[in-house]
């Protein structure tokens, strides 16, 4: 490496750091792990502190985030949106550093109390500043710079989260702070619809690398229609303006205290938000969202730290543009650097060849690592990924891990561009990419036994009927032996075949024939998803249901008919009329019948429409009597759509034991509450529906 100066080091980490900030805030499209971004950051603040001189204005270190893009009308914000420090210790101990910065800057010493601290998430979203005046929403601004932001008021309304209106005692004038995310449900329900609409033929229309990108390009949606249906969250976490205490405004003591009075006025916080005391506290709740991370229903990417008294708060102020009394401390990065050793291709249930990238283990965000989708041939060209590269590792929540891009400086000179094969590498039928289509498929069909093994597989599936401890390991031996070759086999199953199996000891060969029995009976919906036609994905299954009722009425619909049903387009249509227009399919749903699987059929709702139709049910809480998707497919066999969140919209909540924030939500909306007997008194009115 060159011998490099203070000053060239400076300028060369300025312009990197640019670059890259740049793609991240501006373009969201990172090229560089967190990490490393974060590594260069510090050092260049390093650099900077020890070397003053340095130090210039357009120093990455010297602003918050990435610039406004022109589009959206610029504003400034009225208290400028700072930013967090990181902790750079990602270990517990980072929490005992921030501690004891705090103990010694408040001038505290052992004998004194323990610091009270709020304890919170880190979304991984975009912040937003949300300003209300007279009780109106009228402002909502991204962070921008810090001081100037973008107005994006007309697709944060449509976020249902966020409170239009404030209730009478909330200040004349209130900015509230918070993330604006997407919840991983959200963000894998809205790629398989963009998916669908790239099936369609539909240009412009792409696929999200995460969560947070998703966000961020549905808030900068120029047009809000679209914004609106893209499913964004928000979670509150900060003041901004308000109405001084000199103009009669309310003052608040605690960080705590304002955020349960935002609660009250309807703003979602997260229920994690914790009040705890001294370094010990500060651990505890580190390792315990460790624990939780994966589960959660969102990405984070660390938990924040902040002083609880406001009055403390003050005293420590801040250092250009980071609050003293606040820091991030970050769990362990999600993105890594590996080689990739391999590049496989797998064959799924509908014959779909995956490119899969062999990766040296790596160790990303808690787990091991060795594979990574490539997803198919034109992503796998657009990321250029060949045999030998490095590459950078994303592991986000539960989410398969990617390969986000490669680092094309280390690529050795003899690195062989990556060809899909002209053959399927499990049974050797041609493979072919038809025009318009992204996969190429192998054309073996059920003769291929990797697609056999999927189609297994997702008929056993638990949203589809369910078939307890049936793996795939099982269910890899059952077809490699020849005992299952088609779903019906499946219930042909005896405890001799089964005990004979590796690893298969009698008492595991009952439990997986008492599975079996058990999804004998099913619903519709989860049958029909089980088939695992193509492109009738569990939605569509189940508006399919709704539609038409019963099975035979689906099987036998025109695709006219189909085409009635919302969701439901040319190419699902089309889908779903040539299974059921193949023999052997409907050979396959006869048998299945024979064997005793069953289901309940409805009523169709198309024309004539159900009790509940048009109606927006939300659940919450624990009920006792069942279980909630029991409770679900009882509201959905009634008409009735069942969504996750409250808003004005929604016809009734109901409610069972321990229910949280959309309970209060409802209240505060004056949605109708069903508590459970009330629900059993719905259902009852109802009976003839669901028998
Ligand atoms: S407080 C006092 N709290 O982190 C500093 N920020 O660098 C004001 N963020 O982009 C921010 N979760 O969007 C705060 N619980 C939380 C947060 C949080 C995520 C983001 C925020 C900003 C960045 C701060």
């Amino acid at each position: 490496m060159d011998p490099q100066t203070p000053a060239t080091r400076a300028l060369a980490l300025r312009e990197l750091l640019n670059t890259y900030g740049h793609q991240y805030y501006v373009l969201d499209a990172p090229s560089v792990p967190d990490a490393e971004y974060d590594r260069l950051f510090r050092e260049l603040q390093l650099l900077e502190a020890a070397h003053p001189e340095l130090l210039t204005t357009d120093s990455p270190t010297q602003r918050v985030g990435g610039k406004p893009l022109d589009v959206f009308t610029s504003v400034r914000h009225a208290i400028p949106m700072l930013s967090i420090r990181s902790e750079t210790d990602t270990t517990a101990s980072g929490a005992e550093h921030f501690d004891e910065r705090i103990r010694k800057e408040l001038g505290l010493d052992i004998s004194d109390e323990l610091v009270e601290y709020v304890a919170e998430l880190k979304f991984d979203g975009l912040a937003m500043s949300l300003r209300y005046e007279d009780h109106v929403l009228v402002q909502a601004a991204t962070r921008g710079d810090g001081e100037w932001g973008e107005d994006v008021t007309q697709n944060i309304r449509t976020i249902g989260q966020i409170p239009l209106r404030l209730p009478a005692d909330a200040p004349k004038l209130l900015e509230v702070r918070g993330e604006v995310y997407m919840a991983r449900a959200d963000f894998e329900a809205l790629n398989d619809r963009q998916r669908t609409r790239i099936a369609a033929g539909e240009k412009n229309e792409k696929t999200f690398v995460n969560p947070r990108n998703a966000a961020a390009g549905a808030v900068r949606q120029l047009d809000s229609t679209i914004a609106a249906q893209r499913p964004l969250s928000f979670f509150a976490y900060g003041l901004g303006d308000i109405t001084p205490q000199s103009e009669g405004g309310i003052v608040f003591s605690s960080h705590f205290d304002f955020l349960l009075q935002l609660k009250k006025w309807g703003f979602p916080v997260a229920k994690q938000t914790q009040c705890v005391k001294g370094a010990a506290g500060l651990v505890q709740f580190h390792q315990a969202i460790a624990q939780e991370r994966d589960g959660l229903p969102f990405d984070i990417d660390g938990v924040v730290y902040k002083v609880n008294s406001l009055e403390a708060q003050q005293r420590l102020g801040f250092v250009t543009r980071e609050p003293r009394w606040a820091v991030a401390h970050k769990y362990p990065a999600q993105e890594e650097l590996t080689t990739v050793q391999a590049i496989e291709v797998q064959v799924g249930r509908t014959g779909k060849l995956t490119p899969v990238a062999k990766l040296a283990p790596v160790f990303v965000g808690g787990v091991t690592v060795t594979n990574a989708t490539l997803h198919n041939e034109d992503e796998a060209r657009r990321k250029d990924v060949r045999v030998g590269d490095t590459v950078i590792v994303r592991r986000a929540g539960d989410v398969i891990p990617e390969v986000v891009s490669v680092v094309f400086e280390k690529r050795m000179q003899d690195a062989q561009l990556f060809t899909m094969p002209s053959h399927c590498p499990v049974c050797s039928s041609l493979a072919v990419r038809e025009e318009g289509e992204a996969d190429y498929r192998c054309t073996g069909g059920l003769f291929c036994s990797a697609q056999r093994k999927q189609a297994v597989l997702h008929f056993a599936h638990r949203r589809a009927v369910e078939i307890e401890d049936l793996g795939d390991k099982l269910v890899e031996q059952l077809v490699d032996a020849g005992i299952v070759n088609t779903l019906p086999d499946l219930y042909k199953l005896g405890l001799t075949a089964l005990s004979q199996l590796d690893r298969m000891a009698e008492k595991s060969a009952a439990n997986v024939l008492a599975g079996i029995e058990k999804s004998k009976s099913t619903t519709l919906p989860k049958f029909l998803f089980g088939l695992g036609i193509r492109h009738v994905g569990e939605a569509t299954a189940k508006e399919l249901s709704r539609h038409f009722g019963t099975l035979d009425a689906i099987m036998d619909a025109t695709l006219d008919q189909l085409l009635q049903v919302s969701d439901v387009g040319p190419t699902v249509a089309q889908s779903i009329r040539t299974f059921f227009d193949q023999a052997h399919n409907r050979e396959v749903v006869e048998q299945l019948k024979a064997c005793g699987v069953h289901w309940k059929e409805g009523v169709a709702s198309a024309g004539a429409s159900l009790p509940l139709t048009g109606q927006t049910f939300v659940l919450t809480g624990t009920l006792q009597t069942m279980g909630r998707d029991e409770a679900q497919a009882k509201l959905e066999m009634l008409g009735a759509k069942v969504s996750g969140s409250v808003s004005k919209k929604t016809h009734a909540v109901v409610a069972g034991a321990e229910a949280g924030s959309k309970l209060e939500k409802a209240q505060s909306l004056g949605v109708t509450v069903l508590d459970e007997s009330a629900f059993q008194e719905l259902l009852a009115s109802h009976a003839s529906y669901l028998n």
